[in-house]
C-alpha cells in the first residue's frame, strides 16, 4: 500500500516522471503478490545485499566552491544501515571548518555576485540545478538510499523528483519577492524593501537528507542569502553530491557551503557563530532548545525550528474504514516510521475499533521488509544502532505497560537495523508509547467514544505538528480541523508534502513555517524607506 500511495502522490506532484525510471506499478502487480509471500520471514533478503549502483565521489567539506579536508585532518565513518558496515570516511568538520565556511559565505554575501545578481539570473541557476538533479536522479537516489536505508524506489520515484520540484518552486519565487508602497500619514513616500538577511546557518537531520536540504537551501538562496549547511552525521553523502551539481549549474563559490560533522561540535559552532545572521534547524525538540539557546546567547540571530511530533490520526465512525486503515498505515510506517509528521497516535471510534485493528494488523503483517535496493521492498532498516535500540526499548515499554501487541515487536533478520512492523492495540494516553516520539515502525491504536473527547485527548500533548482526520461528514471535518492544535491537518489523506504547502509546528513542534510562501519570511529583512514629498498636492 505504501508504495501505491507514494506513486499516486508522485503522479500528482510530477507531470512526467524521470525518463530513466520504469513505469509505475499498478495495484495488483507483482509487488503486491510478493508482499504476501514474504511476511515476517527471516529470509535471506537482508543477508545478501545488493551492491548499490553508485560510487562515492565526494566526502570532503564543500567550502567556497572547493572540496577540502577538515582543518583537523580528521574523518568520521558513515554507515550502511543494512549491515552496519562503513560506506565511506568523511571529512569531520568542527568549529574551525564552520568558521572557514562562514567566512566564505560572508564574503560571498558582502562582496560576491549572489545578492547583487538580478533575481531572474538567480532563478535561472536554480532551474539549471533542478535540471541536473533530474538528469542524475538515479545516482542521487542510490546515494540517499544507501546512506539512509530508505528504499531506492521511494528515493528515485518520490524524493529526488520532489527535490527538483522544490528547487523549481523556489526558483519561481526568486523574481517575485518585492515590497509594498505604504500610504503613511504625512507628506511622505514610504516603501518597503524585502532584503536578504545575510548568512544563513542551517542544520538538518538524517530522515530526509535531501528534502531537508531543499526546504532550507531553496528559500535561503531564492531570497538572495548565502548559506552554511551542516548535514546530519548519519547521512553526509547526498548533499555533497548535489552541492557539486549546484556549482555545475553556475552557483558562484561561497553561496552554498556544506560541512559534515557532529552536532555538539560543528552544529553548535554554527548556531553560535557571531557572523551567522539566521539559523534554521530540523531535528529533535531537545536539540532545538539547545540551538535556540546558542542563538540567543551569541548574537540573537532569528531561529526557525522544525521539531518532533506525536500526531493524532482520527478515524470517525462514518469513515471509509479500508481507506482509513491504508492511510493510517502509510501515516505511520512511511520511511520506516522516521517522520516528524508520523501519525503515531491512531484514534479509532469504538464502533469500528475491532474491525480497524484487525485490518491494520493484517496490513502490517503484509508489509515487505528487506534490502531497500530490492524492487517491491517497502521497509528498509532504521538509520543506526542508536535509533534501532531506542525503538526496541519503546516496544518493550508498550508490552510492559499492557498494550496488546498485535504483531511484530522484534528485530527483523539478524544483521543491520531492521525492525518488524509492529502494531499495538488497547493503547492508553498515559503510556510512554502514546506520549513520546518513537520514530520507528510502531503503530499505537487507541479507542475513543465522541468528538469532544477525542479533541481533548488529541490536543493533550506537548507537540502540535500534524493531524489526520478521516470522516465523510463535512461538519465533523470542519470541527476537527479547527479544534486540533497542529500546523497541518490532512483530511481523508496524509503526508501531502508539496512545495507550495506550508509546514511547521504548534507548541513544542517548532517555530515558524517552511515551504510555501510563508517560508520566504524566514530569510528576508524588511526595510522601510521614507522620503518626504515636496509637493503634497500629488499625495
Ligand atoms: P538531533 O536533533 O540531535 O539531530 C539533528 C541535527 O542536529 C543533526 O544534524 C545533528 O548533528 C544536529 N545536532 C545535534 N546536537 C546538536 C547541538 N548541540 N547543536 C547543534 N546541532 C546539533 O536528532 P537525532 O539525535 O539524530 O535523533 C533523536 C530523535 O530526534 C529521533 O529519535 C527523533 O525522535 C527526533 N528527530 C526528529 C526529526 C524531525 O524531522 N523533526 C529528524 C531527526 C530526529
Ligand atoms: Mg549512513
Amino acid at each position: 500500500m505504501a508504495a501505491r500511495r507514494i506513486y499516486s502522490l508522485l503522479s500528482r506532484v510530477l507531470s512526467s516522471p524521470p525518463a530513466s525510471l520504469s513505469p509505475l506499478p499498478t495495484p495488483g502487480s507483482c509487488i503486491y503478490g510478493k508482499r504476501i509471500s514474504t511476511r515476517f520471514s527471516t529470509s535471506t533478503t537482508v543477508e545478501e545485499l545488493i551492491a548499490p549502483p553508485v560510487e562515492i565521489t565526494y566526502t570532503k567539506n564543500l567550502i567556497n566552491g572547493h572540496f577540502v579536508d577538515a582543518a583537523s585532518g580528521k574523518t568520521f565513518p558513515t554507515y550502511d544501515p543494512r549491515s552496519g558496515e562503513v560506506i565511506a570516511h568523511v571529512a569531520e568538520g568542527n568549529a574551525e571548518d564552520i568558521d572557514r565556511a562562514v567566512s566564505a559565505a560572508r564574503k560571498a554575501f558582502d562582496e560576491g555576485p549572489w545578492p547583487k545578481m538580478t533575481a531572474y539570473e538567480r532563478s535561472r541557476i536554480m532551474l539549471r540545478f533542478a535540471d541536473l538533479i533530474e538528469k542524475h536522479n538515479d545516482e542521487i537516489a542510490a546515494l540517499e538510499a544507501w546512506d539512509n536505508g530508505k528504499t531506492y524506489e521511494q528515493a528515485a520515484m518520490l524524493e529526488i523528483p520532489m527535490l527538483a520540484r522544490l528547487f523549481r518552486y523556489y526558483a519561481g519565487w526568486a523574481d517575485k519577492i518585492h515590497g509594498l508602497t505604504v500610504p503613511a500619514d504625512g507628506n511622505y513616500h514610504v516603501q518597503t524593501l524585502h532584503e536578504p538577511i545575510g548568512v544563513a546557518g542551517q542544520i538538518i537531520p538524517w530522515n530526509f537528507p535531501l528534502l531537508m536540504f531543499a526546504w532550507k537551501v531553496g528559500p535561503a538562496l531564492a531570497c538572495g542569502n548565502t548559506t552554511v549547511l551542516k548535514t546530519a552525521e548519519q547521512t553526509p553523502l547526498s548533499a555533497l553530491y548535489v552541492g557539486k551539481l549546484f556549482h555545475e549549474a553556475g552557483l558562484p563559490p561561497g553561496v552554498l557551503n556544506i560541512v559534515s560533522g557532529y552536532g555538539p561540535t560543528a552544529g553548535a559552532a554554527l548556531a553560535s557563530h557571531m557572523d551567522v545572521d539566521k539559523v534554521a534547524f530540523t531535528g529533535s525538540t531537545g536539540t532545538g532548545k539547545i540551538v535556540l539557546e546558542l542563538a540567543a546567547r551569541s548574537n540573537l540571530k532569528p531561529v526557525t525550528l522544525e521539531l518532533g511530533g506525536k500526531s493524532p490520526f482520527i478515524v470517525c465512525d462514518d469513515a471509509d474504514i479500508d481507506k482509513a486503515v491504508e492511510f493510517a498505515h502509510f501515516a505511520l510506517f512511511f520511511n520506516q516510521g522516521q517522520c516528524c509528521a508520523a501519525g503515531s497516535r491512531t484514534y479509532v471510534h469504538e464502533s469500528v475499533y475491532e474491525e480497524f485493528v484487525a485490518k491494520a494488523k493484517e496490513l502490517a503483517m503484509r508489509r515487505v521488509v528487506g534490502d531497500p535496493f530490492k524492487t517491491g521492498v517497502e521497509q528498509g532498516p532504521q538509520i543506526d544502532s542508536e535509533q534501532f535500540k531506542r525503538i526496541l526499548k519503546y516496544i518493550r515499554s508498550g508490552i510492559e505497560s499492557n498494550a496488546t501487541l498485535e504483531c511484530g515487536g522484534e528485530r527483523f533478520g539478524s544483521k543491520g537495523y531492521f525492525i518488524q512492523p509492529t502494531v499495538f492495540s488497547n493503547v492508553k494516553d498515559d503510556m510512554l508509547i502514546a506520549q513520546d516520539e518513537i520514530f520507528g515502525p510502531v503503530q499505537s491504536i487507541l479507542k475513543f467514544k465522541d468528538i469532544d473527547e477525542v479533541i481533548r485527548r488529541a490536543n493533550a500533548t506537548r507537540y502540535g505538528l500534524t493531524a489526520g482526520v478521516f470522516t465523510k461528514n463535512i461538519d465533523t471535518a470542519n470541527t476537527l480541523t479547527r479544534a486540533l492544535r497542529a500546523g497541518t491537518v490532512w483530511v481523508n489523506c496524509f503526508n501531502v508534502f508539496d512545495a507550495a504547502v506550508p509546514y511547521g509546528g504548534y507548541k513544542m513542534s517548532g517555530i515558524g513555517r517552511e515551504k510555501g510562501i510563508y517560508s520566504l519570511t524566514n530569510y528576508l529583512e524588511v526595510k522601510a524607506v521614507v522620503t518626504p514629498l515636496e509637493n503634497p498636492a500629488w499625495l
